[in-house]
């Protein structure tokens, strides 16, 4: 007996409601994180120009923002400062009375549940822009540099931070964190590690509104060639080894390959995708402009980032999504 069958992949696209319960992927605010630039030079917040909806904090613009987040049900932020001054080895990285470590401590104090992650850099303090000391060849010496992270990692654990996310991809940055943190009593400090994270036209937003791009040259001898992805196995193997406890990708979008790659060699790691600041500037410019329709093309870009296997999301796009999902 033969049946003749007629397949009809329609059926199950034909409703709001049957799309919805069919849907393999889906979004959920629990695993966003908001990123939040400080700035120890300001007194009133300041819009960044480069991406609309998105702002420079002063110290006194901190808690309504952590307001306006944690209303929203998001669990976590991100905080990148620009300090009172630069130098040439970022000296105010690592002081009790950094910007950071003031955010930490404001943010403890009015809100005890948030999760505070503290981005562990040198790009933003240090007068060259380099995510790193230099040596006399002006290339980044890469021991000294462990050092002043793990100094600077402590420092943001004592203030009260979480989680650190070593940034820079100096080699060995998560392994010298994590001996530090644990010498200091911060066992239970946990280490997100930006550890595949490429060399990328898609920070220049971020650079503009932190005052970190690079004086001259540029970060392609220590952040990852696009050509590769391969490598970016190595790079998560060996954080992993040396004890981070999340990995991230970043970017996000132009790497949905390598954020699947990692996730299937390495299942068992939560991992984060960074949806960085000209992915944001994107999306926002073109819908300004009519290009295509803003809530859409979040929804789309955030799936897209989760279906690829991310477990966790920085997005600028934290706030939008939570009234987006709960709506
Ligand atoms: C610091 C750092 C950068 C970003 C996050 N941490 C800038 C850079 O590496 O140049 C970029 C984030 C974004 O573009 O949203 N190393
Ligand atoms: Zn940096």
């Amino acid at each position: 007996m033969h049946y003749s069958i007629t397949h009809r992949m329609k059926r199950l696209r034909s409703s709001h409601n049957i799309r919805s319960m069919l849907a393999e992927t889906r979004l959920n605010i629990n695993q966003f994180i908001a990123p939040i630039f400080i700035n120890d030079n300001i007194t009133t917040k300041n819009p960044v120009k480069s991406m609309p909806g998105q702002f420079v904090h002063c110290i006194d613009s901190l808690n309504a923002e952590i307001d306006s987040i944690s209303n929203l049900n998001i669990p976590a932020v991100l905080l990148f400062g620009v300090p009172k001054y630069k130098d040439e080895v970022g000296s105010c990285s690592t002081i009790d009375d950094g910007i950071i470590q003031r955010a930490i401590q404001k943010i403890r104090a009015h809100n005890p549940d948030i999760t505070i992650i503290a981005d562990v850099c040198l790009c933003e303090y240090t007068s060259h822009g380099h995510c790193g000391i230099l040596n006399k060849h002006n290339r980044i010496d890469n021991d000294k540099t462990l050092d002043i992270l793990a100094k600077q990692a402590v420092s943001f654990a004592n203030a009260g931070a979480d989680i650190v996310a070593p940034s820079s991809m100096t080699d060995g940055m998560v392994g010298a964190i994590r001996t530090a943190l644990d010498k200091n009593l911060h066992q239970e400090t946990a280490i997100l590690s930006y550890a595949v994270k490429y060399s990328s036209n898609f920070y220049g937003p971020f650079r503009e509104a932190l005052e970190g791009a690079p004086k001259f040259g540029d970060r392609k001898s220590y952040f990852m060639n696009h050509a590769n992805a391969k490598e970016a196995i190595r790079e998560a193997f060996l954080d992993i080894e040396e004890g981070a406890d999340i990995l991230m990708v970043k970017p996000a979008m132009n790497y949905l390959d390598i954020i699947h790659q990692i996730k299937y060699n390495f299942p068992e790691i939560p991992l984060c995708a960074y949806q960085v600041s000209g992915e944001y500037a994107m999306i926002k410019l073109g819908a300004q402009n009519g290009l295509f329709d803003e809530e859409q093309m979040i929804l789309e870009s955030l799936l897209a980032i989760k279906r690829a296997g991310a477990d966790l999301i920085i997005s600028y796009f934290a706030k939008d999504i939570a009234k987006l999902i709960s709506g």
